[in-house]
């Protein structure tokens, strides 16, 4: 089932104050899936085949990404099979890629694989600036022309890429991404240094392997990729999605309820599971079933958004919406991105008590949220937001949900099954 566009409402009234209890099971990471789905364009007349794919909305963008380049998709009950012809092309469209930043994936494989990508400037975001540099960079390094015009990135090479050194300043995920799968198709060998260490890019290293790459390091912060002629088809299974998880166990706790996700390992996401047992919260994990518990009342503790292991910037919103209620004053940095506290004036608008300096954000627990009318800003802020809904008194109504359907599927059903009483809003 494709998710389109009219099947996703824009509004959610929220009756709040029901404590959410139960069991849900965790869906296929969007942000291992997207450039998973990606490193299928490696492929010349080969299938790679998926499971645990979520059906989401920024799922179906990258999927007819890739049919506008030439693959042919099939995508039923979380199963994808991607068949990609000999003959595809190097052009990303512009309104897929601006529909999704997260387009700019198939920059790294189409150079490989084509010699040649045109990929129309995804431009900057809510979150920030979100420049491309590391990747244009490490792409020149292997030896792609890069050149920037009529609002396009274009690259091309002469034969295949050369394998390089790289070095990011900062350990980012999508460059880390674009880069190792560029170099599983170059000639000799890449090093990527203080490369990203997100599981979801072990996942990729996990598919490309399985594709025939030869890849060794990947989860630590130096890479090794030799690179190879040619990859063949490949069966993977998309991991499961720490964000969601850690979403609805804060949601749990915040309406005082208990909340249990199944199919996930908590080494996921060990910083937010240690940052929630220091706020008060009861835990209790085995194997792959974790529940989160409110017992007492909450204490106020600190966090610092940083690349993995760190405290994922993913998770910040949601994790500031669950200490507006924790007691004492907490202290929540955001050091991934520069434009991502703008939900605040929204938390404060439903009772919340937060003040925001040089991308420092002060919250002082308060005992009760309102209602209100709000907006979600972006994915994780649009989560946050119904967050704060149902752990307030009265109704909130929460608009602009196109973002919160890029990364969460069924959110409504599977909040309703926990208690929750919330309904379309026309
Ligand atoms: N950066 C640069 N130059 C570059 C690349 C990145 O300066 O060439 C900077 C960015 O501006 C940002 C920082 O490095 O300040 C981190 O960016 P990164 O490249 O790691 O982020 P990304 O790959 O664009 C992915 C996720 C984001 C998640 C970040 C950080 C996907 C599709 N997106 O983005 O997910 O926040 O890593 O973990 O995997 C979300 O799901 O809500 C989301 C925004």
């Amino acid at each position: 089932m494709e998710v389109k566009d009219e099947m996703l409402p824009d509004k959610l009234l929220i009756h709040g104050g029901r404590k959410l209890n139960g069991t849900i099971d965790v869906q296929g990471a969007k942000n291992s899936a997207l450039p998973v789905i990606a490193s299928a364009l490696l492929l010349c007349d080969e299938t790679l085949t998926l499971g645990a794919v979520p059906h989401l909305y920024d799922i179906n963008t990258m999927k007819q990404l890739l049919e506008s380049l030439g693959a042919q998709v099939s995508f039923e009950n979380h199963h994808m099979k991607i068949y990609v012809p000999e003959k595809i092309s190097y052009n990303a469209s512009v309104e897929l890629v601006r529909k999704m930043r997260a387009s700019s994936i198939v920059l790294g494989p189409l150079t490989a694989r084509c010699g040649k990508c045109l990929l129309p400037l995804p431009g900057g975001c809510d979150l920030g600036d979100r420049p491309l540099d590391f990747h244009l960079k490490a792409l020149t390094k292997m030896g792609a022309e890069v050149e920037l015009s009529h609002g396009s990135i274009i690259t091309s090479v002469n034969g295949r890429l050369k394998g390089a050194d790289v070095r990011f300043d900062f350990p980012s995920v999508g460059a880390t991404q674009n880069i190792m799968m560029a170099a599983t198709l170059a000639e000799g060998t890449t090093y990527i240094d203080n490369a990203a260490k997100e599981p979801e890019i072990v996942n990729l290293a996990d598919t490309l392997r399985l594709m025939g790459a030869d890849i060794k390091g990947d989860g630590t912060e130096t890479i090794r990729v030799i690179g190879t002629e040619k990859l063949h088809s490949a069966k993977n299974t998309i991991m499961p999605d720490r964000i969601e998880a850690i979403t609805y166990l804060l949601a749990g706790v915040m309406t005082e309820g208990a909340v249990c996700v199944r199919g996930i390992d908590s080494n996921l996401f060990s910083a937010v599971l240690d940052k929630m047992a220091d706020a008060g919260v009861c835990l209790d994990i085995f194997k792959n079933e974790i529940t989160a518990k409110y017992v007492t009342p909450l204490k106020n503790t600190s966090i610092k958004t940083m690349p993995f292991p760190g405290f994922p910037t993913d998770a910040q919103p949601q994790f500031m919406a669950f200490l507006t209620k924790a007691q004492g004053i907490s202290i929540v940095e955001e050091s991934i991105f520069n434009n991502r506290l703008n939900h605040v004036d929204d938390f404060n608008a439903m009772g919340a008590d937060v003040r925001v300096t040089d991308n420092i954000a002060y919250i002082t627990g308060v005992s009760s949220l309102h209602g209100a009318s709000v907006h979600s800003f972006n994915l994780r802020a649009g989560a946050a937001m119904i967050m704060m809904g149902l752990a307030a008194h009265g109704d909130t109504i929460v608009s602009d949900l196109k973002h919160v359907w890029r990364g969460y599927e069924n959110l409504i059903p599977k909040l309703r099954s926990l208690g929750a009483e919330l309904e379309i809003y026309e």
